[in-house]
């Protein structure tokens, strides 16, 4: 397999290949166990406790700007397994987490098995709508957290173009994703030693991102309502190239 790390220059955009990064999900999903289910979606393998600080600083950050209500259906898309649900499900009146790896929806199936407004689907980003996953009306948040970097460009307007269908008339829409600092950052097919397994994915400015995902979302009434960086504590960023950062959506 080659292995490169991509700078694109120009306008070249790199494709990663979704059967790669779906063998590296089930391996994760193998390992859960073994690594703890947060590190099996947050990684830093190799660091005793950043990834469970990093969980936390998350939920301390978004729980406010979710601004969850009772009667609130959510979505969580490339829900892995299940980091949200829990939290999620008690605050609202029905969860339900979609993902492309079977292995990381079987993981999150077990583990929530006992909460009776939780329901899981195996589906893929770009390619899912209310009545795919089975659902009787709308969500009114939809919840979506370091996935889009694992699609390419165009299956990232698709998957937009999900969620503005599957929202309901004043649905909120949260992004939590790495962006890239500099220019646009293609991992692929690169050996971490860190994951001990092959990597793919694209790092794509913030413009870039809400630039894809708006092309169906913003005729369908969301706007982009806040953007803030995901971290205060700058330890919990342990890259220089790319930076966890959140973005709100509303509909109205
Ligand atoms: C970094 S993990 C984050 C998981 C979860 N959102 C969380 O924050 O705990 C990325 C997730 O995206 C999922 N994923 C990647 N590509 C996907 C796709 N095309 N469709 C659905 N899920 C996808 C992976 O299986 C994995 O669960």
């Amino acid at each position: 397999m080659t292995k490169h790390i991509t700078r694109d220059q120009s306008d070249a955009k790199p494709r990663i290949h979704r059967d790669n990064t779906l063998k590296f999900f089930e391996q994760r999903a193998a390992r859960a166990q073994e690594l703890g289910a947060i590190k099996a979606v947050l990684y830093q393998d190799k660091h005793p406790t950043l990834a469970e600080a990093r969980d936390r600083a998350e939920k301390e950050a978004l729980l406010p700007v979710l601004d969850t209500r009772p009667g609130d259906r959510v979505l969580d898309v490339g829900c892995g397994v299940g980091r949200w649900t829990s939290i999620l499900s008690e605050r609202c009146s029905y969860y339900h987490g979609l993902d492309f790896s079977p292995g990381l929806i079987d993981y999150a199936r077990r583990s929530h098995a006992h909460r009776t407004n939780v329901q899981f689907s195996v589906a893929s980003a770009d390619d899912f709508s209310l009545s795919s996953l089975g659902s009787q009306a709308p969500f009114d948040l939809i919840l979506c957290c370091g996935i889009y970097i694992y699609l390419n460009d165009e299956e990232i307007v698709s998957s937009g173009r999900c969620i503005a269908d599957a929202a309901g008339h004043n649905a909120r829409a949260i992004f939590r994703e790495p962006i890239a600092l500099k220019q646009r950052l293609t991992i692929k097919d690169h050996y971490s030693e860190e994951l001990e397994a092959d990597y793919n994915a694209i790092y794509r400015s913030k413009e870039d991102l809400m630039s894809l995902l708006s092309l169906h979302m913003a005729p369908a009434g969301f706007k982009l309502i806040h953007d803030a960086p995901m971290y205060d504590d700058p330890a919990l960023n342990n890259r220089t190239d790319t930076k966890q950062h959140f973005f709100v959506l509303e509909r109205s």
